[in-house]
């Protein structure tokens, strides 16, 4: 596999990038659209797709660390630079926090965890309250859940504010960072 050179980033980076950024932002929207709207029938697709998740981002994890982080293609304030590093570690952070998170909120709230029907992690009824289930550690489930929601609105701003750089080097500065990110060779510069 071809590793990212300074023009040219490897397809593994594009597509990696690529894939779980649509699966990020898809999730992120339809977690906080069913928790404001109580909308239950969709927590099973949200999980499944979230345990699917995890898997393209230990290779992702994986190849960043063989492979490390491609290297702006041209020389910007330090500042700049400083703020779209903090951006990806806190973006690549979230990818895995956010799916390990809600797992382990699901597993030990006692509310299971299903991959298209497929059970990973069984329910726990409670048998005196029927609907209901007990938590098999209510420390543990709460812990996750909160870590779940603010990290959530964490992530949320920082991808708003890695597509306004992105953005901002695409219109403003003309530079090729976000072409390189869609496959285009740049030229240095
Ligand atoms: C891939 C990454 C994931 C992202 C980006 C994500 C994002 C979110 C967001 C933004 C919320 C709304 C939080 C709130 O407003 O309180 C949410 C809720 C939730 N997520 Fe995820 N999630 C992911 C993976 C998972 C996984 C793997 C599971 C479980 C197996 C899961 C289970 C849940 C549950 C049960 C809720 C509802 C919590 C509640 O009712 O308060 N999520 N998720
Ligand atoms: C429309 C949405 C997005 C656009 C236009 C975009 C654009 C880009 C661009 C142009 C780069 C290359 C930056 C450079 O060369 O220094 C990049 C890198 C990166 N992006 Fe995005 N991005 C988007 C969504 C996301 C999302 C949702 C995530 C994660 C939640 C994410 C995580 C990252 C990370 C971690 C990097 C560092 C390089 C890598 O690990 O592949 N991006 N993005």
């Amino acid at each position: 596999m071809q590793p990212d050179k300074p023009d040219r980033l490897s397809l593994v980076t594009i597509a990696l990038h690529w894939l779980v950024a649509v699966s990020m932002i898809g999730m992120l929207a339809i977690g906080v659209y069913m928790v404001e709207t109580e909308t239950y029938s969709l927590y099973s697709w949200h999980k499944s797709f979230g345990v699917l998740i995890i898997t393209m981002v230990i290779m992702r994890v994986i190849w960043r660390i063989k492979n490390g982080w491609p290297v702006p293609v041209s020389q910007y304030k330090s500042i700049e630079q400083s703020l779209a590093k903090a951006m990806h570690w806190i973006l690549i952070i979230g990818t895995v926090l956010m799916p390990v998170s809600g797992t382990l909120m699901s597993a030990f709230g006692g509310n299971g965890v299903d991959l298209f029907g497929l059970e990973l992690v069984p329910r726990n009824p409670d048998p005196e309250n029927p609907g209901k289930v007990l938590a098999h550690n209510g420390d543990i489930a709460a812990f996750c859940h909160a870590m779940h929601h603010w990290l959530g609105y964490i992530v949320i701003g920082a991808v708003l504010l890695h597509i306004t750089g992105a953005l901002k080097h695409h219109c403003l500065d003309k530079d090729a960072t976000l072409k390189r990110m869609l496959g285009s060779r740049a030229h240095s510069g």
